[in-house]
């Protein structure tokens, strides 16, 4: 089954042809992101415009470098959701027109469903159940992924977002928009204990986390640097960052392995392409006899042949859409299917 996917739920506008779930034949992906570097993050208005002008000969091109036509498509797939609305919509749109002229099922998925597939493009012998944990610049989340649609949620942020966190700090340094990777390359040089950094908690959710202390006490030891005319240590307080971050993320999703006793890990996401988040689940899950997946940088980020892998699994469930698809900006993991949703 050729599966024609669509992703534009923030600043990648990626189209990817996927046969059976697991066979990539093209993703496409057009980053917008040097479009947002001047503001320092992404300006909704500008993703969605700048969505429209690509997705066309994006879906051209995957069809050209994959060498099938537009008659060996047998269902097309977009992400519905979360995202920002406007760059959703974009997707949606042209997806359903997609599926209207080809005559064939339009599948919707949600994008977190899709990050969590990543691994199984990057893990051909992945199968559920598994824990996921999946971090990216609009989501943290743990969840149990009992099945390929039976996804509940253990915890999350109750604040900020991870790759927010990351985004925000670097802003807070002077690092480029987005800025993840470029704190991940200053920390490579910096004392990772330096800096203390809080840890958020939240009482009574093992599984939940907060990001907002420690993105604020970052801004605060810049400020007071700044008044005192002291150096800061930028690399430093880089590597102390990602070691605060690590520590949130690291213990949560252990604990979920060993309560849910699945013996897999899966990382998801933008910020899973971070080192030293990346060695830390190394050693955890190497100590703990767990076994770790972490797609590939590539399939880590938004791309669309993750909608397409999960899409697959959604429309052997039997989800479907008709022209009627809505985009949402928030929705719920768990919810399968978009039926009778206003
Ligand atoms: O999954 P993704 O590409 O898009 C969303 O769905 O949000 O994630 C983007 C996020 C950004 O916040 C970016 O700064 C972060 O992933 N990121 C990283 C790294 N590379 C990208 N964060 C930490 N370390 C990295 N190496």
């Amino acid at each position: 089954m050729l599966i024609l996917a669509i992703e534009s739920s923030c600043d990648e506008t990626a189209v990817a042809l996927v046969r059976d779930g697991r066979e990539v034949l093209t993703d496409q992906i057009f980053s917008q992101a040097a479009l947002h570097a001047v503001y320092g993050g992404v300006v909704p208005e500008i993703a969605s415009r700048s969505h429209v002008e690509v997705i066309s000969q994006l879906a051209d091109r995957a069809l050209a470098e994959a060498g099938v036509t537009r008659a060996d498509i047998d269902a097309v797939a977009v992400t519905c959701a979360p995202g920002l609305i406007g760059a959703l919509l974009v997707g949606v749109n042209f997806a359903k027109a997609a599926a209207l002229v080809l005559d064939v099922p339009l599948i919707p998925v949600h994008h977190v469903r899709g990050h969590i597939a990543a691994n199984y493009l990057a893990y051909p012998e992945l199968e559920p159940p598994f824990v996921c944990l999946a971090i990216s610049g609009g989501n943290t989340l743990i969840c149990g992924v009992r099945g390929y649609t039976d996804i509940r949620v253990l915890g999350g942020t109750r604040d900020d977002a991870a790759g927010e966190c990351f985004d925000k700090t670097a802003r807070v340094l002077g690092l480029p928009y987005p800025g993840g990777k470029p704190i991940d390359e200053l920390s490579r040089t910096g004392d990772d204990q330096k800096y203390p950094l809080p840890v958020g908690h939240v009482d009574g959710s093992p599984y939940d986390m907060s990001f907002s202390g420690l993105k604020t006490a970052v801004v605060n030891l810049a400020h007071n640097a700044g008044q005192k005319g002291e150096p800061l240590d930028a690399p430093s307080l880089a590597a102390s960052f990602c070691r605060a971050v690590s520590e949130s993320l690291v213990p949560r999703a252990m604990l979920a392995v060993r309560e849910l006793g699945y013996r897999k890990l899966a990382v998801a996401g933008g910020v899973a392409a971070n080192s030293r988040i990346r060695s830390d689940f190394q050693a955890a899950c190497a100590a703990a006899g767990v076994r770790l997946f972490i797609p590939p940088m590539r399939l880590c980020g938004d791309n669309a042949a993750m909608i397409g892998c999960q899409a697959y699994y959604e429309y052997l469930a039997g989800v479907r859409a008709g022209s009627d698809l809505n985009a949402w900006a928030n929705m719920e993991i768990s919810e399968v299917g978009f039926h009778g949703r206003a």
